[in-house]
């Protein structure tokens, strides 16, 4: 079993959002040979995307500058550890309406035509061959179904975009007010049930 995990949340391991996720993971590995690539966005340091960058995606690799090259690199392998992936885990606090711009940097590195999507006579093909995403979204309020959610309709399409095939949300909200505690015992009852 291949699983890619993923936390970025600002607040480490600690965070609501990265401990829940590892429940995720060491539920889906339990008794099984698994191999776990895991990444904290927070450490790797994207950045945004930028126009030397996206050129570089573009070029032959012999082409490429050095800063290219790296980049290139990175987003290359980025791709392979998804490609068949058994399970994503992904950890995403909710920022600002949306994810944490660390998310947003990692999609913009995994995004690469002929890569990880294509264009096919009926549209875009996602090509990751992902089975199944898990996405535990913590939230200081309520907007998880609500016009505010900036998050995850987003998440869901891009995902399914470059090839997973079934997202799941574990929502964690009104993480700023009184409920917290109670909202964190009914995502263990939902990850307990999904996994
Ligand atoms: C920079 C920043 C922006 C935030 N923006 C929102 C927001 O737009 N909506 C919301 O409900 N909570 C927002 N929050 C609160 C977090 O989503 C909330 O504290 C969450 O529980 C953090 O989860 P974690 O422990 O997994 O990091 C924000 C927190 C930070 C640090």
């Amino acid at each position: 079993m291949k699983i890619v995990h993923i936390d970025s949340s600002i607040a480490g391991r600690e965070a609501t959002s990265s401990i829940l996720a590892k429940s995720v993971v060491d539920r889906l590995v339990s008794g099984q040979d698994a191999q776990v690539h895991y990444r904290d966005l927070n450490q790797e340091g994207l950045g945004h995307l930028t126009d030397e960058v996206f050129a570089g995606f573009r070029l032959d690799a012999a082409e490429r500058n050095e800063t290219q090259q790296i980049a290139a690199k990175r987003s290359e392998s980025y791709i392979e550890e998804l490609r068949d992936a058994d399970a994503l885990v992904l950890a995403v606090p909710m920022y600002n309406f949306s994810t944490p711009s660390t998310v947003k940097a990692w999609i913009d590195y995994i995004a690469r035509a002929g890569l990880s999507f294509s264009y096919g006579e009926n549209g875009p093909v996602g090509l990751l061959n992902i089975k199944k995403a898990y996405v535990v979204s913590t939230r200081g309020g309520q907007y998880a179904n609500t016009a505010f959610d900036h998050q995850s309709p987003w998440l869901e399409q891009v995902l399914k975009f470059v090839g997973v095939r079934d997202v799941e949300f574990i929502y964690v909200e009104g993480q700023a007010g009184g409920a917290a505690e109670q909202a964190v015992q009914t995502a263990n009852k939902k990850i307990a049930e999904l996994v």
